[in-house]
């Protein structure tokens, strides 16, 4: 398979990726099903992702409102979630993928979901902070690159936020906890399933700290 999804901001036409090939996949969420459209060049384009659902089964019920962040959206499945989810929150669905911002933004409409704001990263007010991240986060893209990444968007929690990354444990999830604990974070391995660690992350808040 190719990466270039998760490196181009535009996918072009070529052998590996092709020209825009959409096909339409059920996203269940609770009770409810979601029509997701798939696309050639932007990451699942075969079906929902098998660590997006594990993560969309593991993770706590969302407040019910707040601003929340889907970090590296893709085709929008957890976005979607996230929205249909908490109807009253403020969902940012970030990519570095063009295509994927306009799929995850046209899924959004084909679900009459109003409360997602696609964005390139770069185009994120800097100024926002986040309750909520939720991720499936780019792993292939380099450890360096990654825990770049992770920094920069955790640093945005606000204080009782917390993120929920979904990470293949051949993949390192259990090195990347590490990691994060070893910059400063509370992290919780909270569900292995499938192959696939969840992770919840948190400041360490003062009241967490050894009082002495
Ligand atoms: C593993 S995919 C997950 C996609 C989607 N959330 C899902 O669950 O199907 C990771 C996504 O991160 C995006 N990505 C890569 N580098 C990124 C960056 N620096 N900032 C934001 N997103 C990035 C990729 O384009 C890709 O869509």
């Amino acid at each position: 398979m190719s990466d270039e999804q998760y490196f181009t901001n535009q996918p072009i036409a070529k052998s590996t990726v092709g020209t825009s090939k959409q096909k339409t996949a059920p996203l269940n969420i609770d009770n409810t099903t979601l029509q997701l459209v798939l696309d050639s060049g932007v990451f699942a384009r075969k079906g929902v992702d098998a660590g997006t659902m594990v993560l969309i089964d593991a993770a706590a019920k969302p407040p019910t409102s707040g601003t929340f962040l889907d970090l590296g959206c893709g085709s929008g499945a957890l976005a979607l979630t996230l929205a249909t989810r908490s109807p009253n929150a403020n969902i940012y669905a970030i990519d570095v993928n063009q295509r994927a911002l306009q799929l995850t933004a046209s899924n959004a409409q084909l679900n009459g979901i109003a409360n997602i704001t696609t964005l390139l990263p770069t185009s994120v007010p800097p100024e926002i902070r986040f309750d909520l991240i939720w991720s499936n986060p780019p792993i292939r893209i380099g450890k360096t690159e990654l825990h770049a990444l992770l920094s920069l968007w955790l640093g945005k929690l606000t204080t009782t936020g917390e993120a929920w990354l979904v990470v293949n444990r051949n993949l390192g999830s259990d090195s990347l906890a590490v990691w994060l604990v070893s910059i400063g974070y509370q992290v919780d391995r909270l569900v292995s399933k499938q192959g696939f660690r969840v992770l919840r992350v948190r400041p360490t808040r003062v009241a967490d700290q050894p009082a002495f």
